[in-house]
């Protein structure tokens, strides 16, 4: 396989998106478009990869900052073929190998598709087509059966021209070389007054080159945004292309609309998934693992069989295995369930490890803390680990029970098999094997008279 370059077109505005910033990078599933189209370019691991940036370009630059790549400035947008032209400029005269050229607003594109693209053009150029309903301001494809003569913009396009369905995607690979010298004979006469990249296939038909188009077998794939409901609409296709991806994996998905992926998700064997499930950075989930409907999971990793029930908010979590939580239960960072564990319904943790067996079911705050096996902490529970200044730790020892409402100032630790009398507040530590109670005596008044009411008040 000869040596892969690949450009990046990034320099237009994108002035219907309405936003102030640069069009590619506006946002997909949380990241930018061209981040997206980044990530599929470096799965093809390209010798040079090159971006070519201009309207805003230094905030282009900067949300990229370091990487396997490099920024080429196109001072002014003087179209697709000038731009390309810039990046090619600025690669080596006598490197060969094949040169892809991709747009960075046009995330959707596969890596089997690009790879499919690339291996057509091998002695001329090939594009990437797709066959869409309404092709209204697309390039569209003159072919004469399987050749590729020409692709005409929309707003050169004739009458007749304009009924082609079979519009131009803007991918394009060629041989560096040819690529090279069709570009340095564009002219910019038409409707645009721009350099059309699109022109260089009826200038490689003349002198004689092969030219083919690689129809997407999935026209959603070509999706490009212009504005801001083109851009929903691009995030709906980009979720239901993941839905797809996990159900395949295993997954089972409730629905296909309902679910959003926004960063890497990895699903085991029966995992599933109910409705309106958010999943942010890397996530996670093995075998048998259940979400209910309305959970947002961040940054987590969850073992085989856990259950997480409905209105749950995970970030930063690790479970073992066999756990519930939920509903209602927020976890934050730091929060590390060992098998058989469970946390209920308003239930708050933080820098807390629960040991196996260990529950905290109802109303409750756990902040850094360690709890060992088989420990019950009852409800309304709370450690008090903050003093306004710094934060302090809370042991609680294997099997101990902790009664409802206890509230335990940090430091503090309980011992193994303590019991923990309800209402208490412990400041100090509580023994091994011991029952600790703190709260004041009841007692009973005699004698004592409700209140009535006054004459005139
Ligand atoms: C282009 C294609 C058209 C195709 C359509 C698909 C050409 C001439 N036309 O048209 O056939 O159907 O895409 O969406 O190629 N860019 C630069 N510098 C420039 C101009 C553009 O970097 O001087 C970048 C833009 O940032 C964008 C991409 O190139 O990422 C495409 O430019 P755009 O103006 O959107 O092209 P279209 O008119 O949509
Ligand atoms: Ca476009």
């Amino acid at each position: 396989m000869t040596e892969l370059h690949i450009i990046v077109l990034a320099a237009g505005q994108g002035k219907r998106m309405g936003g102030d910033g640069p069009k590619v990078l506006a946002p997909l599933a949380h990241q930018s478009l061209l981040a997206h189209v980044l990530d599929t370019a470096r799965q093809l691991h390209p010798a040079t990869l090159r971006i070519v940036v201009g309207y805003q370009a230094k905030k282009v630059v900067s949300a990229f900052g370091h990487g396997p790549y490099s920024f080429v400035e196109q001072a002014e947008q003087r179209g697709t073929g000038h731009a390309t032209r810039c990046a090619l400029d600025d690669l080596e005269e006598q490197s060969d190998g094949t040169v892809l050229v991709l747009f960075g607003d046009t995330p959707l594109v596969r890596e089997s598709t690009m790879r499919k693209v690339i291996d057509a053009a091998q002695h001329g150029p090939a594009i990437l087509s797709a066959v869409v309903e309404d092709p209204t301001g697309y390039g569209r494809i003159l072919r004469d059966g399987d050749d590729l003569l020409a692709i005409v913009e929309h707003k050169d396009a004739s009458p007749s021209q304009r009924s082609i369905r079979e519009i131009n995607s803007g991918m394009l690979a060629a041989p560096r070389p040819l690529l090279a010298e069709l570009l340095r004979g564009l002219s910019s006469d038409n409707a645009q007054g721009e350099y059309y990249l699109t022109d260089i296939i009826a200038a490689a038909r003349e002198a004689g080159k092969p030219c083919a188009a690689v129809v997407a077998e999935n026209a959603d794939e070509i999706l490009g945004a212009n504005d801001r409901w083109q851009l929903s609409q691009l995030e709906r296709v980009y979720q239901r292309f993941q839905a797809r991806a996990l159900c395949e994996a295993g997954a089972l998905i409730m629905d296909p609309n309902r679910v959003d992926v926004r960063g890497s998700l990895s699903v085991g064997k029966r995992t599933v998934i109910d409705v309106g499930a958010v999943f942010e950075g890397t996530v996670e989930l093995a075998d048998d693992v259940t979400i209910g409907p309305y959970c947002v999971i961040k940054d987590s990793r969850l073992g085989p069989g856990t259950r997480v029930q409905a209105h749950s908010v995970l970030d930063g979590v690790e479970t073992e295995g066999d756990c519930d939580i939920g509903p209602f239960a927020r976890l934050r960072p730091g929060t590390h369930m060992a098998e058989k564990t469970r946390v209920g319904n308003f239930v708050e943790t933080k820098k807390t490890r629960l040991g196996r067996g260990s529950k905290a079911n109802h109303l409750t705050y756990l902040g850094d803390t360690t709890v060992g096996e088989s420990v019950n902490v009852g409800a309304g529970t709370i450690t008090c680990n903050y003093d306004g200044v710094n934060k302090h730790q809370t042991q609680i020892g294997s099997g101990a029970f902790i009664g409802s409402g206890t509230q335990l100032v940090a430091p503090v630790k309980v011992g193994e098999n303590a019991t923990i009398g309800a209402g208490s507040v412990i400041t100090r530590p509580a023994p091994a094997d011991k029952l600790t109670v703190s709260r004041a005596r009841q007692m009973t008044i005699d004698g004592w008279q409700r209140p009535t009411k006054k004459e005139d008040s």
